[in-house]
């Protein structure tokens, strides 16, 4: 069996999980390529799909790029992660609006109306509604984003308003701050529909439980209430690989902040010792097996 990881063209971020892809794959006898998305992978012409990468059997999709990972489907080629969850990870917003007809918890949230150019002034009437439901302290995110980068708190009108004229030309949401949960967040893993393991991570100095370089992480004694909560999503969605990412409110519950298609795995391989790759590795092999 051969597969091929194919990665952005930030390909350092995923060295560690190359790395240790290339062991338990081979452990499995399966070999594995490397390519890099530099958009010559695959082509549409005279309404046919071209392929331009070697003959393999999965490509493991180390990318957002949705464009080519649909290209790649067209072509028959079995993605992991598949194309459209790919996508409703990616976008936060359509996240929380698929986890909605699931009754799972979240933090109230507002999807910001789009500011298509940059002429086009703010909406700035829109959030006085916004400040009404929510009050402050409040996120601001963009729906695009990961490291924490692109989440911002508001602790009043004024930094609400900079902050918004500020990132108002991408898509965004509005939410709830969970200040019970500042600077720690609970990621857990799900490989093949089941929760395999979580930690926490921590970060001192920031909100942002995963920004910068004040963010550590630790173990978590007792999963079990995340692992009930992480499951049924899971299980709903038919996650095949994700970190999906917990906080817990002030009243003690648990509110989902986001799932993360990509998500990295050396923080969580050296933070609980459970073998991720090892597990990804024999789900793979599995269902392309299963299919044949
Ligand atoms: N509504 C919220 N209330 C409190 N903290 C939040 C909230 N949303 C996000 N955070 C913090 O910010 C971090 C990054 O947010 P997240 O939505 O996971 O985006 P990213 O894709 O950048 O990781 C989270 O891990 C959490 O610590
Ligand atoms: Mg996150």
């Amino acid at each position: 069996m051969h597969g091929i990881i194919i990665t952005n063209q930030e390909i350092r971020h995923n060295e560690y999980k190359i790395q240790r892809f290339k062991e338990e794959f081979d452990k499995l006898n399966v070999s594995l390529d490397v390519l890099k998305n530099d958009g010559t992978l695959a082509e549409i012409s005279n309404g046919n799909v071209l392929l331009n990468i070697p003959k393999c059997d999965f490509v493991i999709y180390l990318d957002k790029d949705i464009y080519l990972a649909r290209i790649l489907e067209k072509a028959n080629i079995r993605l992991f992660n598949r194309a459209d969850f790919i996508k409703m990870c990616d976008d936060k917003m359509l996240t929380f609006i698929k986890c909605a007809d699931m009754g799972i918890r979240m933090p109230d949230t507002f999807a910001g109306p789009l500011v298509y150019t940059s002429i086009e002034k703010p909406h700035l009437e829109f959030l006085d509604a916004v400040i009404n439901k929510l009050g402050f302290p409040m996120v601001i995110k963009k729906v695009y984003g990961s490291l924490g980068e692109g989440v911002f708190r508001a602790d009043n009108k004024q930094e609400l308003y900079d902050l918004y004229q500020s990132i108002c030309h991408n898509p965004i949401l509005f939410q709830r701050y969970v200040s019970s949960s500042k600077g720690s967040s609970i990621r857990v893993i799900v490989i093949d529909g089941k929760v395999f393991g979580a930690f926490r991570r921590k970060n001192g100095a920031d909100f942002r439980s995963n920004f910068g370089e004040s963010a550590g992480s630790e173990k978590i004694e007792n999963i079990e209430k995340y692992a009930r909560f992480a499951g049924v999503i899971a299980e709903k969605l038919d996650i095949e690989y994700a970190g999906i990412d917990l906080l817990d409110d002030e009243n003690g519950e648990i509110v989902l902040c986001e799932i993360n298609s990509n998500a990295f795995f050396e923080e969580f391989e050296k933070t609980t010792s459970l073998n991720v790759a090892k597990a990804f590795a024999e789900m793979v092999v599995r269902k392309v097996y299963e299919q044949k």
